[in-house]
């Protein structure tokens, strides 16, 4: 987790440290801190909360002047969250100054040491010991920095992206990379480093994404990447950026969710752009064209993802059975790396990731690249750690994400998968999908971008009942078929804005223990659209009316039935059974936000979590 930005050119590095700090607060923001090497020492600026606290340290513009820093904000590993422990970290005698997001797993090891050789220590972070193994090898060797630093990594174990300032050497930044993200932005005779391009955009298109186990020196302008074991990589690849700065912004609406949650007329039609051929009942992706033979000997599929992302590969594992006939089954990353699956080289992987830097799929991928399966990614950041880890893969193409909690990229995820669906049932024979059902299937979905437009029209009806349930302290989120998984990614979404308890789960599940909490102070909410499983969503919402427990209900547009045994009805245009987990989140995502708005939180980032965790 955590956020690194560095700056090292002709201007002044404070304001392009502090606005790339703010580009990355989701990837933690409980302490941020900028390091400025001025007049041949280091001024370091550190504060617990968010990265606006730092702006206080901006009245004296002077004190502000270097060219060279390095900034962190934090979501704590090792450490409360505080002052003291806040990046960046000063190495004891003050030679070094270092940012890191990641976790050094030798930590405790090294600090015996050094402590044994009188180095104190001012945090509990493993960051820290970093610092001071550094600063203790360049004392006794005569080698310069970016030597130093690849000594030091040579005997720390874990993931890590630093970025490593030393006094003597002011021209000179060293970048190293096992595990988490980190990007080399080239301006002219300026360079920008950050855990993703978000920092970097406005000031260059052109990047270095720095692979694992290898650093970069950047000195008198020049910059050098070779291995951490010491080998130069010649000509690394340049890639362009594509990305609007615009995208980043928020664009009219008050908070980021609210922006990501209007944009998804447009992220569906932009998921399905150029890749829907209506006349031959198919679709096409561009990246996995050169892997058609090894899709065709896939027989069954393990999909790995975390949070929201996992929740959407519930509704894929159904679409993937139900078109492509292919065995499925939906595994956290964080399990699947370390249990033993039984998995064979026929057995396709599918991670799920709209950052693509979660730490636990990426295990994921790994281990089943040592299992001899063919990867494939659902990604929405281009470039990122998972998409260049997979050996094929789909983008999202819905923009950057910014709020916490996971809104546009989730229903392109849902999406996507049903897309893929159809375009795995469509190349096998056996138990394939025909022209005429693949067809009709890829009509509906054409639809999705103007239904979801609908459902964004009546935001206010929804923001009227924000207002009357948002004092309730728990919640059930319930749903059949493919609205089970809806109702789970419902749920999260209004436990993670608004800090309310709530759980989703199979409707049917209810009366199997479950039920005993409804009262009438325990509202449900549940996906009861015109479909397969209607009568039976209905007798769920009498058993529920019965135990005195109040009822919303999101149904199809028009079947007014529901409003007479239910306290509240969200409509919601009727679309196929399988696609109306896409409508179904969309209303969802309005209450979470409205409610968490009503609750006075700060909805954009939640309390305690991060957008991209890249820890395990
Ligand atoms: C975090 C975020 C969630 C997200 C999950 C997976 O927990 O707070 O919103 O769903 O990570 O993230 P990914 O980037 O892999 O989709």
């Amino acid at each position: 987790m955590c956020g690194i930005v560095g700056y090292i050119g002709k201007r002044k590095a404070w304001p392009v440290l502090f606005k790339g700090l703010e580009r990355l607060e989701y990837r933690g923001y409980d302490s941020a801190g900028i390091a400025l090497l001025q007049n041949g020492a280091f001024s370091v600026y550190k504060k617990k909360g968010r990265v606006v606290e730092l702006s206080k340290f901006t009245k004296n513009q002077n004190q502000l002047s270097g060219g060279v820093g390095i900034a962190h904000t934090r979501w704590a590993t090792h450490g409360v969250p505080s002052d003291r422990n806040a990046h960046p970290h000063l190495s004891s005698g003050g030679d070094i100054v270092i940012v890191h997001n990641g976790i050094i797993e030798n930590y405790l090891s090294i600090k015996k040491i050094l402590v044994g050789k009188g180095y104190r220590f001012k945090s509990d972070t493993d960051t820290e010991v970093l610092a001071n193994l550094i600063e203790d090898i360049k004392k006794h060797t005569k080698v310069e920095i970016d030597e130093v630093v690849r000594l030091a990594l040579a005997q720390v174990s874990g993931a890590y992206a630093i970025l490593v300032l030393s006094k003597d050497e002011p021209g000179t930044m060293v970048v190293a990379k096992v595990g988490s993200p980190v990007v080399i932005g080239i301006g002219k005779k300026e360079f920008f480093v950050a855990s993703d391009a978000t920092p970097i955009i406005e000031h260059t298109k052109k990047v270095i994404y720095l692979e694992d186990g290898q650093m970069a020196t950047i000195k008198n302008s020049k910059l050098l990447i070779k291995t951490i074991k010491n080998k130069t990589i010649k000509n690394p690849y340049v890639h362009t950026l594509k990305t609007k700065i615009e995208e980043l912004e928020k664009g009219g609406f008050p908070l980021f969710m609210l922006k990501e949650i209007f944009e998804q007329p447009k992220s569906l039609a932009d998921t399905m752009r150029g890749r829907i051929v209506l006349d031959k009942g198919n679709v096409k992706f561009g990246g996995l064209e050169k892997f058609e033979k090894q899709l065709r000997s896939i027989n069954r599929l393990t999909i790995t993802a975390m949070g929201t992302a996992r929740f959407t590969g519930l509704i894929g594992e159904y679409a993937f059975e139900e078109l492509a006939g292919i065995p499925t089954k939906v595994e956290y990353g964080s399990e699947f790396a370390y249990r033993e699956a039984a998995v064979d080289e026929n057995t396709g992987l599918l991670a799920i990731s709209q950052s693509g830097e979660t730490k636990d799929t990426l295990n994921a991928i790994k281990e089943a690249k040592k299992k001899g399966m063919l990867t494939l990614g659902i990604v929405n950041v281009i470039g990122s750690s998972i998409a260049r880890e997979v050996d094929a893969g789909i983008y999202n193409h819905v923009g950057p994400e910014t709020a916490v909690a996971s809104t546009k990229a989730s229903t392109s995820q849902a999406l996507l998968q049903i897309m893929l669906a159809i375009y795995l049932g469509r190349m096998r024979f056996a138990r394939g999908l025909s022209k005429s059902k693949a067809k009709g299937i890829l009509k509906e979905m054409q639809k999705l971008p103007a239904l979801a437009e609908m459902i964004l029209k009546s935001a206010n009806n929804i923001k009227k009942l924000a207002k009357k349930y948002k004092n309730y302290n728990n919640f059930f989120f319930l749903g059949r078929k493919y609205n089970v998984a809806a109702a789970m990614e419902g749920a999260l979404k209004l436990k993670e804005c608004s800090y309310i308890h709530v759980e989703g789960m199979n409707s049917t599940e209810l009366k199997h223990g479950p039920i005993s909490l409804i009262d009438k102070n325990f509202p449900t909410l549940i996906i009861a659209p015109i479909d397969s499983m209607y009568e039976k969503n209905k007798s769920s919402i009498q058993e529920i009316k019965a135990r005195g427990g109040p009822v919303i209900a999101i149904t199809s547009l028009g079947n007014k039935e529901l409003e007479n045994i239910t306290d509240d009805v969200i409509y919601i245009p009727k679309t196929l059974e399988m696609l109306t987990p896409i409508l179904a989140f969309i209303p969802m995502q309005l209450l979470a936000y409205y409610i968490a708005v009503e609750r006075g939180n700060d909805v954009d980032k939640p309390r305690n979590l991060a957008k991209s965790v890249t820890v395990e």
